[in-house]
């Protein structure tokens, strides 16, 4: 099937919240915090504005608790007394003109006794730069298995090693941006998200209204990546107290600066590895800790620390694993959501450390990771035993073989022998993704999918899933139509509008495809039996029972229903993090292949092999959409992408200045799947949104390492960095 939305998208047809009809409505814009930490002494309204023509709004204005409902209420909507990070809300304003209300919120002044901020996660933070608890730990989780201490004492050789990845802005191609007005007694709102119903209930708290007094719709959005997770509650908010106070339809439109510097990022991340390997380089010990900087707010710190430290041993068996993790309070930008969640900031550590182990014992990195890898039977940290008939192996030979590696490395020799300036390089990274909520999220989730029969035979999919880029409309209307034996013309995805659609969960963690997918079509099955189509009857005989069906229930509407059960025999303990983390993994080999230039210190992806096995491939052109898209997102957080602040704030802020991968920078990239149906996702799909976002840093630094036998263990590794490394080395 061709996506469904592109051609709206390709021809500039689509509407985003931005696009909508602007005639009646007010302009939302925010007044921000100039220090990272303090308390509000003074605001002042600056001159040449008509202040009687403004609606103002503060935290008073907060109907409710002034707290953004995520896992911990620490949030506040609008900053009350104290602030907390550079750029934190503290003023709203709404104008009739665009202009009129930036120019507004330009001259007003927030004035702040500052307090010492905590800005660096990595010290351990001074008496005066506590803000939570003893300590400023924001979470912490551990997870033990076997007895590492003894087993690190007699295993032959131990090889420690310490890596670092940076923050990372989404660059989503539309930013944020919401619209809130009243519909009667209804707050509705609309704009660009990735969960309708994080934003409804962030909504009905801090609001105080019940949830039927709330309507939220999506509307289409150009991209999220994470960055649309947890942030559009915030904006939502905004806009609707804006909206209340001023009785008139707000919009508020980030514009890529505002977006740029204050909305969540990735959290960077710092990882230490202590191995125990024996003589044929089988990994006897891990010991691993993960410190992640969680920035001003709790918001979704926890589940990423959690995929961070359940992913950081690798796709590897190893009796006796420890892996603590602890996330950091920092005066910095609340860091959230961004595409892996945790799991390629470990994972970029553990998969460059197993170069670093393999280089200590002489070793081939293939060998290395080829003894290592798990096989059926074997379990992961956690003890969750892996048995899905992969042959994970076979990843990893068709990437070597795809990549033409050993006939690369070969031919890098020769050239790296002549060339005065250029060096090449190849390097992998063998790595996994847990699809859908970690643990025992998904039965927390419960979600719910319905398909509804329509008068006219066709079927209509009610879904809180949003599609953000990825394929979400077009994945759901195959599933449906595939399991109702009808043409894809036949099935309508609706438009995510809470007041219709039940909580299917939030579009995340890899989960549409396989978990909502699998819902899909049970509930596809449900309407089968509500209309009388069970089992054989083929399409055209399921359409005529919907109608017949309608004919003789007048005014009611034939529904199929699902609810999430998990898998039969998963356990999760998630006091002590033992047990069956996720549902599926996908599995995966990447090769890079790099060229550095030792007059610019610049490195080059030059060719780029992707391999993974992902139970079935739904659509080929949006799965391999899905990698390719992953795989250059990640060469710009490996090589380029560098947020730089300053007292807590991001100062290069634009996309001058902050570089992000263009055309130019893409390699060729080949892309292969191998499929072993998964019998619980839907048509024997696993999760892939993430899984190309973990890989490719690894494996480009790698690569580097190769070229030039330095060891790139801190990412981005820019040109400045890379020199430092070079020169270091000469010395
Ligand atoms: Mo995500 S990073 O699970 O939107």
């Amino acid at each position: 099937m061709r996506r469904f939305e592109g051609l709206s998208k390709l021809s500039g047809a689509e509407r985003y919240v931005d696009d909508h009809p602007a005639d009646d409505v007010w302009w939302g814009m925010t007044v921000r915090s100039p220090a990272p930490r303090g308390r509000i002494r003074r605001i002042t309204f600056g001159d040449g504005v008509d202040w009687s023509s403004i609606v103002v709004v503060d935290h008073r204005d907060i109907p409710g608790p002034n707290e953004v409902r995520f896992i911990e209420l620490d949030q506040p909507v609008l900053a009350a007394d104290e602030v907390r990070h550079v750029h934190e809300p503290v003023l709203l304003l709404a104008h009739p003109s665009r202009e009129v209300a930036r120019r507004a919120a330009a001259v007003v002044t927030v004035e702040i006794d500052e307090a010492e901020p905590a800005l660096e996660y990595r010290d351990h933070p001074r008496p005066e730069q506590i803000q939570h608890g003893p300590d400023n730990v924001l979470a912490s989780v551990r997870i033990d298995k076997g007895d590492v201490e003894s087993a690190l004492a007699s295993a032959a050789h131990v090889i420690e090693g310490v890596y670092e990845t940076g923050a990372q802005e989404h660059v989503y191609l539309e930013t944020n941006g919401m619209e809130a007005w009243l519909d009667g007694d209804v707050l509705t709102v609309h704009g660009s998200m990735q969960c309708p119903y994080y934003v409804l209930n962030a909504l009905v708290h801090a609001l105080d209204r019940d949830s039927s007094s709330v309507r939220v719709i999506q509307t289409p959005t150009g991209g999220g990546f994470g960055g649309k997770e947890d942030f559009p509650s915030i904006l939502a908010l905004h806009a609707a107290l804006l909206a209340l106070a001023s009785e008139r339809r707000v919009r508020m439109i980030y514009d890529r600066g505002e977006d740029m510097v204050a909305t969540t990022k990735r959290h960077p991340a710092r990882v230490r590895h202590r191995t125990g390997v024996d003589d044929a380089g089988r990994l006897v010990a891990q010991d691993i800790d993960v410190l992640m900087d969680g920035g001003a707010y709790v918001t979704l710190s926890p589940v990423v620390l959690s995929r961070g430290i359940i992913h950081a041993a690798g796709p590897y068996s190893c009796e006796h694993v420890r892996v603590v993790g602890r996330t950091m309070l920092t005066n910095a930008v609340p860091y959230g959501a961004f595409r892996g969640f945790g799991a390629p900031q470990t994972q970029f550590a553990c998969e460059r450390h197993m170069d670093v182990i393999a280089r200590r014992l002489g070793m081939d990195p293939v060998a290395l990771r080829r003894v290592n890898l798990i096989r059926n039977g074997q379990a992961t940290c956690t003890g969750q035993t892996i048995d899905d008939g992969v042959d994970r192996e076979d990843v990893l030979d068709t990437a070597l073989g795809q990549s033409r590696y050993e006939q690369k490395r070969r031919a890098h020799a020769t050239f790296n022998a002549s060339s005065r300036w250029l060096r090449r390089g190849i390097g992998l990274a063998t790595f996994y993704h847990g699809a859908g909520f970690t643990g025992s999220g998904e039965v927390t989730l419960k979600s719910v999918q319905r398909v509804v029969g329509l008068p006219d035979g066709r079927v209509q999919v009610l879904s809180a899933n949003t599609e953000i880029g990825q394929g979400t409309t077009t994945i759901l209307t195959q599933i449906a139509a595939a399991r109702l034996g009808v043409t894809e013309d036949r099935v309508i995805v609706a438009v995510p509008d809470t007041s219709r659609v039940p909580n299917s969960g939030p579009t995340v963690a890899s989960r549409t495809a396989m978990v909502v997918g699998r819902l899909v079509e049970r509930a596809c099955d449900d309407l089968r039996r509500c209309v009388g189509a069970d089992g054989t009857a083929d399409g055209s005989e399921v359409a005529a029972a919907i109608r017949e069906w309608y004919r003789a229930h007048p005014g009611e509407t034939p529904v199929g229903e699902a609810v999430y059960e998990p898998p039969p025999g998963v356990q999760w303990d998630e006091v002590n993090y033992r047990g069956d983390a996720y549902g599926a993994f996908a599995w995966a080999t990447y090769v890079a292949e790099v060229e550095v230039d030792l007059r610019t210190y610049t490195a080059r992806v030059i060719d780029f092999t992707a391999v993974q096995e992902i139970g079935t491939v739904l659509n080929e052109t949006l799965a391999r959409g899905q990698v390719a898209g992953g795989v250059v997102q990640a060469i710009g957080w490996a090589l380029t992408e560098e947020c730089i602040f300053e007292r807590g704030a991001m100062v290069n802020g634009q996309l001058t200045n902050y570089a992000i991968p263009t055309s130019d920078d893409v390699p060729p990239i080949r892309v292969a799947f191998l499929e072993h149906p998964y019998e619980h996702g839907a048509q024997g799909a696993k999760g892939i949104g993430e899984l190309s976002m973990d890989g490719p840093a690894p494996a480009i630094a790698n690569a580097i390492a190769d070229a030039i036998a330095v060891a790139p263990n801190v990412i981005p590794v820019t040109p400045e960095r890379l020199m430092e490394l070079v020169n270091r080395g000469a010395a």
